[in-house]
């Protein structure tokens, strides 16, 4: 079986972003996972509307194009890591919406979060793991919470996250933990899909 694919979702597209940071950081850490296989996928690359279909995809197939060839970049991995800035306690619209334009392709895949803000993105993220439940992702334990002083001590480029010893820790029991279970939900997918082709059979 291949390697697992792990997408990294750059959750938030303003341009003074500051998302870019820890992608750019988490993305290196993931990509030495000799398991995996990673990939930086960036909202601002998928320019969907807001939510403007008859229901969710779950239940009737998304007319929308970029929709659509939006539900089989989601279908193309088996993990996912989000970038998740806080706007007023939440994840941003853009992500929400985002996540709302697919159902089943995030089935039964895990999912963590990379958190940013006055209490390192805890509120967005737990807001998030809800969010996973329901699209039956398998939010796992471990995030990574990038908490004021440090993220302003980033912005400011008074330090880098790569010497942050606390949250390199946290990143790599993230990145172990998307791995792992990964692995074994794509395995468990496959036998699910091989069973189901012998009995269609
Ligand atoms: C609309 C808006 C609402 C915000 N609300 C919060 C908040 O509730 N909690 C928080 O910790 N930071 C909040 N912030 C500050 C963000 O943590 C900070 O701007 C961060 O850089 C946003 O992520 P981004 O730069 O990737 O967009 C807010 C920022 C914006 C633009």
């Amino acid at each position: 079986m291949s390697k697992p694919k792990i997408a990294i979702v750059v959750g938030s597209t303003r341009a003074a972003r500051f998302a870019d940071v820890p992608t750019q950081w988490i993305a290196k850490i993931a990509k030495s996972h000799a398991d995996i296989d990673v990939e930086i996928v960036d909202l601002r690359d998928w320019p969907l509307p807001f939510f403007d279909e008859v229901a969710s995809s779950a239940w009737a197939p998304s007319q929308n194009e970029v929709a659509q060839r939006w539900q089989r970049k989601v279908a193309e991995f088996d993990g996912f890591i989000f970038t998740a800035a806080e706007y007023n306690h939440a994840p941003t619209g853009v992500l929400k919406n985002a996540i709302d334009y697919a159902a089943n392709e995030w089935n039964k895949k895990p999912a963590s979060f990379i958190g940013y803000g006055s209490v390192g993105g805890s509120r967005a993220i737990e807001h998030l793991r809800l969010i996973a439940v329901e699209l039956q992702m398998a939010p796992v334990k471990s995030a990574v919470h990038i908490a004021w002083g440090d993220y302003l001590a980033v912005r400011q480029g008074e330090k880098k996250l790569e010497d942050l010893e606390h949250l390199n820790q946290s990143a790599t029991a993230l990145v172990n933990d998307v791995a792992w279970w990964a692995k074994v939900l794509k395995a468990a997918r496959a036998a699910d899909a091989i069973a189901s082709e012998a009995q269609a059979a």
